[in-house]
């Protein structure tokens, strides 16, 4: 949630600063600041309601110079997404500005406090009320700006990642974290400072993730120094970014979440590659094989997760029991942590995240752990909060998702799912060679049927055409292909803001069906073998009520695309491997849909690419 940017060093840092909060505008996007220090000592802070680009425009003809300076794209949680609002926020004195990911819980009664001492608040944020704690304890305490942010995080509830320039310190920034991301590159005589590595991709590749209660002094001609909020020293950990321009650019799509359903063939071969063994029809996954036995005699591998994360962890369960024969249960992330699960050292709990950094789920971890469960994860996002949390797990590596509603890192982490469940039931010996070989050569074929179902989808966006001014539509699937109807649903909602929800098909009778008329369209996966013949009757009961069928049928299939309206083919495969091409049409339905709608795909309304806060 929002996207902080600092930097300081020999350059313009406008520029930079603008630059980065380009690049970081998917995290959060309904307002803009930056706060600049230049030669004269004066703090300049230019704010916009709006995109980055709003900001731009405001700054025109100010003084935007410096070589020091703090930037901010919001994803507003106190307080209306408005100028007043945004972010930097200046402490009373105006000697210093602070940009702040995250949540300050006890925002309330700190602000009375700093009311009774004569404080003024001009916003509604609680961010604000964090800069003046932090005045207040310098100004009481007669520290410098450090220990002044040291000590007031110690009086603070919640998250955050924040960034303060001071007045008479051109040549130093102090930030901290706790529960929100945040990374610092480290230049040739300069510093970045960043949400997410995605600012500093080309600029430099050695990066310091900072950790939770940490505070940084990040000073010119200095080495970094840490110190955690309890006065704790900490060395810093240099390593080296592995990502680069490319995966953060268009290369030539209109929208990144175009651009990401298309990168789905390579991204999925990147996802198997060195795992998936075709020539010994195995599997192998290097992250988790010291914790291989724990899996296999778990009492229940509990996934947690959110979202579409959430859905791909469904579809990992039916896969887990269904080969290996290991109960599995799926939980929200958010759910899990408040519900008093029953979790014992003999489960294994299996965190599912594209960011690496959503709240809830990391919560989900610090409760399994307390519970003495082993704790995995199924990360994209390397050197993430949660891959460092977790005591091992497997990347997905689909690469930087910019695209808020996620695709290509749902198929990423369903190809981890099956890679896992044929590697548990290999170690298990639940399946015979024969058919193990059958189902590795069927994963090893996927990419090039994710390229075949994207050469073959032209006509979708005719589909869409059809569909775009409705107002509910409903998706059915079965079995696997269940959590893709979910997954469908969630697309569609997201981007277009069409109320869609998904069901198992026959859960249709119980309820759903009371709504289906002549303006109800549903999306059905009719690929299923063994389903296959219920899901005709559930195809039937809809057309018998005027429903509209969209079926996405097999390229074999017969019976279903004579029923139906309009037909989407994937390549006839195995069924359990149909969610991986099966979700690609129902993506870019969902695409075609927002774009005729004129809506905003990479950024829609209201959300965030990660959920930094409950
Ligand atoms: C996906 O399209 C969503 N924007 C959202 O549901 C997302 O999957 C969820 O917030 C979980 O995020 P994570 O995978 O980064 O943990
Ligand atoms: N809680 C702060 C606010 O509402 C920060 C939100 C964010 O992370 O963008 O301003």
């Amino acid at each position: 949630m929002c996207g902080i940017v600092a930097y300081v060093g020999h350059q313009d840092a406008y520029p930079i600063l603008i630059e980065g909060l380009k690049r970081l505008e998917y995290r959060g996007y309904d307002s803009a600041g930056v706060a600049l220090l230049n030669a004269q000592d004066e703090l300049n802070v230019y704010k916009a309601k709006g995109k980055v680009s709003d900001l731009e425009a405001s700054v025109v003809g100010k003084d935007i110079s410096g070589h020091i300076g703090i930037a901010h794209t919001r994803w507003a949680t106190h307080g209306e997404p408005n100028q007043t609002n945004a972010h930097p926020h200046l402490s009373n004195s105006g000697n210093m500005a602070l940009i702040h990911n995250g949540i300050i819980e006890n925002y309330m009664s700190l602000r009375k406090e700093l009311e009774k001492r004569g404080f003024t608040f001009k916003s509604d944020t609680d961010t604000e009320v964090l800069i003046n704690l932090i005045e207040d304890v310098q100004q009481s305490e007669h520290v410098d700006l450090f220990e002044a942010v040291r000590i007031a995080l110690n009086h603070v509830v919640g998250a955050y990642a924040i960034a303060i320039v001071e007045k008479g310190h051109p040549d130093e920034i102090i930030a901290a974290r706790k529960g929100s991301p945040m990374v610092i590159g480290i230049g040739q005589n300069e510093y970045f400072i960043a949400s997410d590595a995605t600012p500093i991709v080309g600029r430099t590749q050695k990066v310091v993730y900072i950790e939770d209660e940490q505070v940084v002094r990040i000073k010119l001609g200095e080495e970094l120094f840490i110190r955690t909020i309890h006065d704790v020293e900490a060395i810093p950990y240099v390593q080296e970014l592995e990502m680069n321009l490319d995966s953060i650019e268009k290369a030539g799509f209109e929208h990144f979440m175009m651009k990401e359903i298309y990168e789905q063939p390579r991204i999925v071969r990147d996802t198997m590659r060195g795992r998936l063994h075709p020539d010994t029809n195995s599997v192998s996954l290097g992250g988790i094989v010291n914790y291989e036995k724990q899996l296999l005699y778990a009492d229940n591998i509990v996934f947690v997760a959110c979202g579409t994360s959430w859905h791909a962890s469904l579809v990992g369960s039916y896969l887990i029991e269904f080969l290996a024969k290991i109960r599995v249960k799926v939980e929200y992330a958010s759910e899990f942590r408040y519900r008093h699960p029953v979790i014992t050292p003999h489960d294994v709990v299996i965190a599912v995240s594209q960011s690496g950094e959503t709240a809830d789920t990391l919560a989900a971890i610090k409760l399994a752990k307390e519970y003495g469960a082993v704790v995995l994860g199924i990360c994209n996002v390397i050197g993430s909060s949660i891959s460092r949390a977790t005591d091992a797990g497997i990347y997905t590596h689909a690469g930087p998702e910019i695209g808020v509603a996620s695709t290509k890192a749902f198929t990423s982490q369903v190809t981890v799912m099956f890679m896992l469940a044929l590697r548990l039931a290999e170690l298990k010996g639940t399946l015979t060679p024969e058919y193990r070989a059958e189902l590795i050569q069927e994963l090893d074929s996927i990419p090039e049927k994710i390229q075949w179902t994207l050469d073959h989808s032209a006509h979708v966006k005719d589909i869409a055409a059809k569909y775009k001014d409705v107002r509910n539509m409903l998706y059915m699937g079965r079995l696997q292909n269940y959590p893709v109807a979910l997954e469908g649903a969630l697309k569609l909602k997201e981007i277009s803001y069409i109320h869609a929800e998904g069901y198992p098909a026959a859960e249709m009778k119980h309820g759903p069906i009371a709504l289906i008329d002549k303006d109800m369209p549903v999306v059905f996966i009719a690929t299923n073998r063994n389903t296959y013949e219920k899901v005709l009757s559930n195809i039937q009961e809809v057309k018998s009520r005027n429903g509209k069928i969209i079926a996405v049928v097999s390229e074999k299939d017969v019976t279903a695309r004579g029923m139906a309206d309009h037909v989407i083919e994937i390549p006839d495969c195995i069924s359990i491997f149909s969610p991986l091409l099966a979700t690609i049409p129902l993506q870019i339905f969902a695409y075609h849909i927002a774009v005729m709608r004129g809506c905003n795909v990479d950024q829609p309304r209201n959300l965030a690419k990660s959920v930094t806060v409950e």
